[in-house]
């Protein structure tokens, strides 16, 4: 079982940077995403216009590669490696937290197939209010977006815990309590959002 101490400094940066990653800037900008996606409950025609005024955004392609797409392969490539290596950290999971170390792992890899999936079908291909309608019209469709939405914050908001601990912010058993009623208070909000987003697709 590998610990931090007794990581080499190249492989412990490696870690810092997967970890920094997750919540700058993928982290936010899923939160900054579930919150824009609101707009949906307006109507098809508010939506659109949103999806449009992005699309039509001076160098959005740049922004894109930058802010989303780099920073999402690259800690999900060294995330999945994590997940196949079994590489465990004692710092960050103790024994009763084992389940939400595996979950981890699960939301995970099921965020690299959602977000894949989501990618193809709206980014390049037809992206609007009733490409999303015809999608979750079917029970399938609309299942993997619910599991995909609540597995990602899950994802976002364990790992927003571990990552207090990461970076030395909660370093006692006291703050570590505390940060994860903070951080399960915040997956509760956040996935109410993301639902709330796609029931505006079920019209
Ligand atoms: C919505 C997209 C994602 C967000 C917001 C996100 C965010 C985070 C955060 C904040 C952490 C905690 C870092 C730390 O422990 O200090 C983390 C850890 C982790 N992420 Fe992600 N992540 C996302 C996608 C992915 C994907 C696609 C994978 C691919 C398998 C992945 C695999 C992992 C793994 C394995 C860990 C735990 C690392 C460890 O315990 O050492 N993540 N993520």
């Amino acid at each position: 079982m590998s610990t931090v101490q007794s990581q080499s400094p190249y492989h412990f940066l490696i870690r810092r940077v997967h970890s920094l990653l997750g919540l700058l800037p993928i982290g936010v900008f899923l939160t900054f995403h579930l919150l824009l996606n609101l707009t949906a409950r307006s109507g098809p025609a508010a939506y659109d216009r949103v999806i449009e005024t992005m699309r039509h955004f001076p160098g959005i392609i740049v922004v894109e590669l930058v802010v989303i797409f780099i920073p999402i392969t690259l800690h999900a490539v060294y995330g999945a490696w994590v997940v196949y290596t079994g590489q465990s950290n004692v710092l960050r999971y103790g024994y009763a937290r084992n389940w939400f170390y595996i979950l981890q792992r699960i939301s995970g890899l099921y965020t690299v197939i959602f977000i894949l999936v989501h990618v193809s079908a709206l980014r390049f291909g037809q992206a609007n209010f009733a490409a999303l309608q015809h999608f979750v019209a079917n029970p399938w469709g609309l299942a993997f977006y619910a599991v995909g939405i609540v597995l990602a914050v899950f994802h976002f908001m364990n790992g927003l815990w571990a990552f207090a601990i990461t970076w030395g912010l909660t370093i006692g058993p006291r703050s570590q309590k505390i940060w994860s009623y903070v951080c399960g208070f915040l997956f509760v909000v956040m996935s109410v959002v993301g639902l709330a987003d796609l029931s505006a697709f079920l019209r």
